[in-house]
């Protein structure tokens, strides 16, 4: 495919100037005041995709927001990709530690990007990197060299929870038929070390609130004589973890899967620094569970955070005041075969023993989903470890994420399909978090790689 890479270098401009465009509309599926926008984003999909070459394309509308369908069909009796993506993204805030406005997309360089990054919310989480897709349809349609059949899914509720692409996929089992999935939706090792993710965390994400006297009361006047519920909440949340940072929730661990020293030993050999990985957050000593590594305790052992703490007084100066309620936001992160599911239900009994006496403890669950690992020995795989090494010259390695994207394990138990998870994000893309960026050169290589899984697919699923 020596005209793909000129194709690249023909368009570059275009290819950035496109996403900037659907870069500037604030598709926050979490905040409803942007309904809007969320809607015109899965418009501008909808049209990229006709423009890309697939020849039927509609929005599908859902209880929620809506999911983008598009497909091009080469010959009923070669293999069908099918691409998932998410066009929303993230809220933005804390606005004030932006360097630039979230929705203004900007180019800036940056020592790790010196051919510049787009600058903006959903760069690379997922716009930037669901529009590679796209761009790699165009050419492979445009220059004839599209080997198979694809199928596009693109929706607009993946980071609140993907509830309406649940029901769309249970009732359109046949429409989105497939030999593979395919998805850029998390990261790789470095940015000359190209990597397929094999694993995903599972979530369980619930809500709880403490709640103690009736009303607020002078910290003064009955303070040491109640129950403070901000007090307590903190004294149940710090409960949750022993001294060596295990998870103390009785049955948490049952289900998870030691992995074998071959396995951790394997994973210890790919790249990284710990003393640049401290440097990078500006941390003394990383933190976690005893007797795992950095990279384990971060991928395949499971977790549990809290993401927001709130109650009583936080204005400005100081107000004597012991609140009524306390709440906080707690996400666990799952291993494959520990059910999210019964990690809600074993949190929430835990969580409702462990409250003394003049408090109610009230634990709501949002959402959630399980985890996926997927075998390396799959034609799937070798097309996409293949595919990174043909425009990287580099070696793929395998890499077990963090991160959650809880339908890749609902499609392979309606879809009966795998999923490969080929990411172009880096961990200093900062998703989610201010000043969020996605590097040019993993955005145009990202293009460039593609078309070589389409390739190596077809070629592989033929023997
Ligand atoms: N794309 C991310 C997940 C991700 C990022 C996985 C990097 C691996 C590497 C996805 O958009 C996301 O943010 N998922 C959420 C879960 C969802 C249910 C809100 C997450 O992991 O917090
Ligand atoms: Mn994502
Ligand atoms: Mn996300």
């Amino acid at each position: 495919m020596q005209d793909l890479t000129d194709y690249i270098k023909d368009h570059q401009d275009r290819f950035i100037n496109e996403l900037i465009e659907l870069l500037k509309i604030p598709s926050i599926s979490a905040d409803s005041a942007f309904g809007h926008d969320v809607i015109r984003a899965a418009e501008v999909i909808k049209n990229a995709l006709g423009q890309a070459g697939c020849t039927s394309v509609e929005i599908c509308e859902t209880e929620g927001y809506p999911i983008v369908y598009g497909e091009r069909t080469v010959d009923p009796d070669l293999p069908t990709v099918l691409v998932y993506g998410h066009y929303d993204v993230q809220p933005p805030d804390p606005l004030n530690l932006w360097d630039s406005p979230p929705f203004e997309p900007i180019i800036r360089k940056t020592a790790l990007h010196p051919e510049g990054a787009i600058f903006a919310r959903g760069a690379s989480d997922d716009k930037g990197q669901m529009y590679m897709h796209v761009k790699a349809l165009e050419y492979m349609v445009k220059e004839q060299q599209l080997p198979c059949n694809v199928k596009f899914m693109i929706e607009g509720e993946e980071e609140v929870g993907s509830n309406s692409l649940v029901t769309f996929v249970k009732e359109h089992k046949e429409k989105l038929a497939n030999d593979i999935i395919l998805i850029s939706d998390t990261g790789m090792i470095a940015k000359d070390i190209p990597s397929v993710t094999t694993g995903l965390r599972g979530l369980s994400y619930v809500e709880v609130e403490v709640a103690g006297p009736n009303r607020d009361l002078h910290s003064g006047l009955y303070g040491g004589a109640v129950a403070n519920p901000i007090n307590v909440l903190a004294k149940m949340i710090a409960s949750l973890h022993d001294e060596n940072n295990h998870i103390t929730i009785p049955g948490f661990y049952d289900k998870v899967q030691e992995l074998s020293r071959k396995e951790r030993d394997a994973m210890a050999e790919a790249p990284f620094n710990l003393d640049a990985y401290k440097k990078a957050l500006d941390i003394e000593d990383v933190y976690g569970e005893k007797g795992y590594t950095t990279n384990e305790r971060n991928s395949i052992r499971p977790t549990l955070d809290v993401n927001g703490i709130w109650g009583g007084y936080t204005g400005e100066g100081a107000k004597t005041v012991i609140a009524s309620k306390a709440y906080a936001k707690i996400s666990m992160r799952l291993v494959p075969h520990q059910d999210w599911h019964e990690i809600t239900r074993l949190f929430t009994t835990h969580f409702e023993n462990i409250a003394p006496k003049g408090v109610r403890v009230k634990v709501t669950p949002h959402h959630g989903g399980q985890g996926y690992v997927t075998p390396i020995d799959t034609i799937g795989y070798k097309a996409a470890e293949k595919a990174y090494e043909t425009t990287f010259g580099k070696k793929t390695i395998p890499e077990r994420s963090g991160g959650s994207i809880p339908i890749v394990a609902l499609f392979e138990q309606e879809l009966d399909s795998k999923t490969i998870l080929m990411g172009f994000g880096l961990d200093s893309d900062s998703i989610h978090s201010p000043n969020e960026h996605f590097g040019i050169n993993n955005y145009l290589k990202g293009i460039e790689t593609i078309p070589y899984f389409y390739k190596y697919f077809t070629e592989l699923s033929k023997k």
